[in-house]
C-alpha cells in the first residue's frame, strides 16, 4: 500500500454511510455553515461527478447492468475514483478550499469489500491506488440499521436492491473501517435529529480549519 496523503492546503471531508442516512442533507448543512464562515467549499459526491463519472454512474447503478463481476464493480467505482480525485478533489485542495465529498473510497471498502464479500485488503490496495491514497482528514460516518435507511426509497437502484444481509455486512464494513483509525473519523447515530447532528459535525471540523 502507498503511503497515506493528507492534504497540506485545504480541508477534505468525506460522508459515508449505508443508504438513506442523510449524507446528503448533512453535507449541504455543513457547506452552508461554512461558506457563512467565509470559507470556499466545494461539495461533491462518487459515483459521477466528472463527465466520465457520469457514464460510469449509469453503468453501475441502473438496474438494466444486471449482475456483474464483483471485480469489473470494483474496477468502475475505482476509475470513478481515479477521474475525480484527479480532476475535482485534488485542484480545490491545492487552491486552499474545504471539499466535502459525499462517499469515497470506504464505500467501495464497505460494499465491495465487506458487501460482496471480497478480500478487503484487495479491494483497499485497488481503490488506494485510483486515488494516490489521498484521504480526507475526516469521515463522517451516519450510522443507521440498513432496514430504516431502505425503507427512505420508493425505488432501489442496482445497489439498493441488494439483500439486506449485504447492507448488513454494509454497514458494519463503515464501522470497523472507523473503529481502526478512530482519530479520522466521527460516527453518529443517523437517527438523531437533523440540527443536532450537524451541530455535533460541526464541533469536529471547528477544530480542523485552518
Ligand atoms: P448514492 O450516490 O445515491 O449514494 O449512490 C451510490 C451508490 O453506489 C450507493 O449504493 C453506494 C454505492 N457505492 C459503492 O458501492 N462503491 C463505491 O465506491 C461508491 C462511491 C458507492
Amino acid at each position: 500500500m502507498g503511503r497515506r496523503v493528507y492534504s497540506d492546503s485545504g480541508l477534505f471531508v468525506c460522508f459515508e454511510g449505508g443508504e438513506g442516512t442523510g449524507k446528503s442533507t448533512q453535507s449541504r448543512l455543513l457547506k452552508t455553515w461554512l461558506e457563512d464562515a467565509g470559507h470556499t467549499v466545494l461539495l461533491t459526491f462518487e459515483p459521477g461527478d466528472t463527465e466520465v463519472g457520469q457514464a460510469l454512474r449509469q453503468i453501475v447503478l441502473d438496474p438494466a447492468t444486471g449482475d456483474l463481476s464483483h471485480r469489473t464493480e470494483v474496477l468502475l467505482y475505482a476509475a470513478d475514483k481515479a477521474e475525480h480525485v484527479d480532476t475535482v478533489v485534488l485542484p480545490a485542495l491545492a487552491r486552499g478550499e474545504v471539499v466535502i465529498t459525499d462517499r469515497y473510497v470506504d464505500s467501495s471498502l464497505a460494499y465491495q469489500g465487506a458487501g460482496r464479500d471480497l478480500v478487503v485488503a484487495e479491494v483497499e490496495h485497488v481503490q488506494r491506488w485510483a486515488t494516490g491514497d489521498l484521504r480526507p482528514h475526516l469521515t463522517v460516518v451516519l450510522d443507521l440499521e440498513p432496514q430504516t435507511g431502505l425503507g427512505r426509497f420508493e425505488e432501489r437502484d442496482r445497489i439498493e436492491g441488494q439483500s439486506l444481509e449485504f447492507h448488513q455486512r454494509v454497514r458494519q464494513g463503515f464501522l470497523d473501517l472507523a473503529a481502526a483509525d478512530p482519530d479520522h473519523y466521527l460516527v453518529l447515530d443517523a437517527r438523531g435529529a437533523v440540527e443536532e447532528i450537524a451541530e455535533a459535525i460541526r464541533e469536529q471540523i471547528k477544530g480542523l480549519l485552518p
